[in-house]
């Protein structure tokens, strides 16, 4: 099973940064599972004026993206909240695609810097997926006080975070065998 972790900011000195270096270290631990980390950050997306299979010729960066997001079993996003949204760069990305998301299992981590753990962006950003075809996974973690919580290395200081985030990659692991059997 192959897991790609979409990091959904590219501000500068970003938290949100750990919270995806935490998801990629826990998703190391499990047997069968490789993963990667898509950072919005940094790959260079325009804004979109078209979607892919539309431009010609596509960002060599659009179509990789595509490319990771359409080959991988399972997509984990990790997020920030911003103004009660999920960043525009996220909105961005995903605007360029759709088929690529198409029954793709789907899990969510929200951060915030204070204490609501970025929940008000959740509802929007699942009501983008499901319009795009993907499943979303009912646990999502939804971080708070991030600063806090995680240490720069991504290691988590708060440790209930270990077992939310491995609760969240089980649901996710188990969803993705049932839809591939
Ligand atoms: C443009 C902007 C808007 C923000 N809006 C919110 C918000 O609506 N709710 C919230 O809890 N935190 C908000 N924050 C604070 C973020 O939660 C905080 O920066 C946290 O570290 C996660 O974002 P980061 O990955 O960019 O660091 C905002 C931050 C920025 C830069």
């Amino acid at each position: 099973m192959h897991v790609l972790v979409i990091l959904g900011t590219a501000r500068s000195g970003r938290m949100s940064e750990r919270v995806a270096t935490f998801v990629m270290q826990r998703l190391a631990r499990l047997d069968g599972v490789t993963a990667s980390l898509a950072d919005l950050g940094a790959i260079d997306l325009p804004n979109m004026r078209e979607r892919l299979g539309r431009i010609e010729p596509a960002p060599s960066g659009l179509v990789d993206l595509g490319a990771a997001i359409a080959g991988a079993d399972a997509l984990v996003v990790v997020t920030p909240e911003y103004n009660h949204g999920y960043p525009g760069v996220l909105k961005n990305a995903l605007d360029y695609y759709l088929k690529e998301f198409t029954r793709k299992p789907v899990a969510l981590v929200t951060v915030s810097g204070g204490g609501h753990g970025g929940v008000n962006c959740w509802a929007q950003l699942v009501t983008v997926l499901v319009y795009m075809g993907a499943i979303v996974v009912p646990k999502t973690v939804a971080v708070s006080r991030v600063q806090d919580a995680f240490a720069p290395d991504g290691s988590a200081v708060d440790t209930a975070y270990e077992r939310r985030v491995d609760a969240m990659l089980a649901e996710l692991a188990w969803l993705t065998t049932k839809l591939r059997a």
